[in-house]
């Protein structure tokens, strides 16, 4: 199917089971512990072995020798793989990282070797006997330090161009009346997902299968196949249950790479997991960003001029971190301008993570503009209500849809704000000075070209299969929701394959393009399957309706099932994208609004209550929906207050690389959160008519929870996290 005129009505609209918040598909799997993950696959294969790897223990130089006969000797080790014994390795697309040391070392933790044994426990002991001797290097480690040698990259494939000017920025901001101009910075964040990553690979001849965890199994299987130089179609991966990705499983990871290395070396399948301490150096991470923003604006609060300078760092060939993309399109002014500046850095390499771009970008861009409201005497809703773009403003086309101005407006209502005093320091709590903060939130919606096929059966059951994956986002639900919807049968006649390699492709689980994608891939698939349902039967293809499990025109109505008297019925379809996406902006929208205490003696911020409303075309699951964007506001509370990375400059690596030292927020930290929905669908993105919106979730919440903190405080911290010692010297003040 081509999807290229935007939908008119279709079956999708009867919200029979659409927009209804149904339980998950898979809950019972989850809730009793019997969703199978990646290292969980124990009878699949037989006679299963186990690698362990070992990270370089120096962040930049060469191996000068590896000495493994201590581990080769010790007990039931089977081999152990380093560059010398490897075999070539070619990289992937999507990531810049070597998986094996060979012999220069890149990073920190970078592999060296995989020592593979009989059980686990054994292939630890023999990595822990690998002698490797290190030539060490002087590395570049620290952004701050790279600012003036960081040149602006050539375009890439991801966060669009790395410049872009409009009018004349420079004039319009020297003659602004009003003003900002400020730097502000987001470390180095780790993914922290709940399953580390791990993969069982097993070859079968020259065949490869690995269940593993991976969010894009046309990227995994595309990487995978180009490292190791084999053909893609013997890349079979299997991904039923993931426990997290947040963009760190987008593609191949280096446990896949060398567990399917290590299982060719000893002749039998072998299983990796990276232990948590491994995955911060190991993996990849969203890179620390320094980001200088200038918004020159008329007294009324009308922009005038937009800026935005950003640089990150990466290794060789590394992409940029694209903060600037939502400055290019959030709000309006007649002059702007955005560049990305990229610095060569030999830590591990910067990559996706949730809202690559729009995350981090707002959580400067939102502090500027509360920074503009204060010096305006402006509300901070009324000033970006004002500066609403009507039009895309570096494109000049329209936005499909763009409820920006509704989602402040209803958030303001709901949570309450017009009872916000402006002036700093000024709500007391006992001990606590309270603070409330918002900020504007958006997110691309892409969409892309998705397949699957459909069976139906005698029993009226539709069995849909695609390789999109479940990261713990909902897709089984909408995959069910859509087919069910599609063919007028209950939930319970609708089984759901998803995470395999072999079934038609999706894009995945990334850039919130899953749902949206993979819903129209499976409306296509049974849209064709209504046709020769109703062909079976003896109806005129457009004139059956489907519901209730049963077809009918007229007082003519036959159970669905009866179409598969004969066998089943197995059709496939993919969904083709024309150009409305270049025709019609499409984003997300939302608006975050949150009240923070913050001790007045000790700095501790206490997140009291948070708000988001979201803008999103239809939601196909507002049970689903929610549990997405109050993840990403509890993502949005770490990025705020707990999140870092922290470098050690001299010796190049991440020094707090477990989860004891890398605060995420725990229950504790996360008080009630509300999320509402603005009511739209969006036509011209695809006949479901919904946009993703996990990642929107996390986009501007960092930055309205440090706009509390301001109105509790009166201290302007620039530098995420919030932790408090940034603020505690000023508290004495207040
Ligand atoms: Mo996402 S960061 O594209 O999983």
């Amino acid at each position: 199917m081509k999807f290229d005129t935007p939908a008119g009505e279709n079956p999708i609209d009867r919200l029979a089971v659409i927009g209804r918040p149904v339980d998950r598909y898979e809950a019972r799997l989850k809730t009793t512990g019997t969703a199978t993950y990646a290292y969980e696959h124990h009878d699949v294969v037989p006679n299963v072995a186990y690698g362990y790897i070992l990270g370089a223990a120096v962040a930049k130089g060469r191996i000068v020798s590896i000495d493994t006969r201590a581990a080769e000797a010790a007990p039931g080790v089977l081999a152990v793989v380093t560059h010398e014994n490897a075999g070539p390795l070619d990289r992937g697309k999507f990531y810049v990282q070597r998986m094996l040391a060979a012999p220069e070392v890149d990073h920190y933790h970078q592999p060296v070797a995989v020592a593979v044994a009989t059980s686990f426990e054994e292939a630890r002991a023999a990595a822990g006997l690998i002698r490797v001797a290190y030539e060490r290097a002087a590395g570049r480690f620290d952004l701050a330090a790279q600012l003036d040698s960081a040149p602006v990259p050539p375009p890439a494939e991801f966060g669009g161009p790395t410049e872009s000017r409009v009018g004349d920025f420079a004039g319009a901001f020297a003659a602004a009346p009003v003003t900002v101009d400020e730097t502000y910075t987001v470390p180095d964040q780790a993914h922290a997902m709940m399953e580390p990553h791990a993969t069982l690979a097993s070859w079968d001849g020259d065949r490869l299968t690995c269940w593993t965890s991976i969010q894009q199994m046309n990227w995994g299987t595309r990487d995978v196949a180009a490292i190791l130089g084999i053909p893609r179609d013997h890349v079979r991966l299997v991904s039923p249950f993931i426990g997290g990705g947040f963009g760190g499983k987008g593609t191949a990871q280096a446990e896949l790479i060398l567990a399917a290395i290590a299982a060719r070396a000893v002749g039998r399948p072998v299983k990796v997991a990276l232990q948590r301490s491994l995955m911060f150096n190991m993996t990849i991470h969203r890179p620390k960003t320094i980001q200088r923003v200038y918004l020159g604006a008329e007294r009324d609060g009308r922009l005038t001029a937009i800026g935005h300078e950003s640089w990150s760092g990466n290794l060789e060939g590394g992409r940029t971190e694209p903060t600037v993309i939502s400055t290019r399109t959030l709000y309006a002014a007649p002059h702007r301008l955005t560049r990305l500046r990229l610095a060569t850095l030999d830590l591990a390499e910067g990559n996706a993570m949730r809202a690559p771009g729009e995350a981090p970008g707002l959580m400067a861009l939102e502090i500027a503009l509360d920074e503009l409201a204060e010096k305006l005497g402006m509300d901070p809703v009324e000033l970006r209500v004002v500066n609403d773009a009507k039009t895309e403003p570096e494109k000049g086309i329209p936005y499909s849809t763009r409820r920006f101005v509704e989602c402040l407006r209803i958030g303001a209502e709901r949570f309450g704000w017009s009872a916000r005093n402006p002036l700093p320091g000024s709500v007391r709590d006992g001990d606590w000075i309270v603070g409330l903060g918002m900020a504007g939130a958006i997110r691309g919606a892409p969409i892309s070209k998705a397949g699957a096929r459909v069976r139906l059966d005698r029993t009226g059951t539709v069995t849909v299969e695609t390789d999109m994956t479940d990261i713990g986002t909902g897709s089984y639900t909408v995959v069910q929701q859509t087919a069910a919807e599609m063919m007028g049968l209950p939930l319970d006649r609708v089984v759901a394959r998803l995470g395999d390699s072999t079934f038609p492709e999706t894009p995945g689980s990334g850039g919130q393009q899953g749902a949206p994608s993979v819903t129209a891939g499976v409306y296509a698939a049974c849209a064709k399957l209504r046709d020769a349902v109703a062909r079976r039967l003896g109806f005129e293809a457009g004139e059956a309706v489907f519901a209730d499990g049963r077809v009918s025109v007229g007082d003519r109505s036959l159970p669905i099932g009866r179409a598969a008297q004969e066998g089943d019925l197995v059709v496939e379809d993919l969904i083709e994208f024309g150009d409305l996406s270049k025709r019609f902006a499409h984003q997300t929208f939302g608006a975050h609004f949150a009240e923070v205490g913050v001790d007045a003696f000790t700095g501790e911020v206490r997140v009291r209550r948070m708000l988001a409303v979201c803008a999103a075309g239809r939601i196909l699951n507002p049970k689903l929906a929610r549990s997405q964007v109050i993840g990403g506001m509890t993502m949005g509370i770490g990025a705020a207050l707990m999140e870092e990375m922290v470098v050690d400059a001299r010796r190049g690596f991440f020094v707090n690389h477990d989860l004891a030292g890398y605060e995420v927020p725990v229950h504790a930290d996360v008080p009630h959160l509300d999320v509402h929905f603005i009511d739209e669908v969006d036509p011209t993105i695809s006949p479901v008519k919904a946009k993703g919106i996990g990642e929107l979730g996390l986009t501007g919440v960092a930055p309205a929870i440090a706009n509390a903190i301001y109105n509790a405080t009166g201290i302007r911290v620039r530098e995420y996290p919030i932790t408090l010692e940034k603020h505690l010297a000023g508290l004495a003040a207040i």
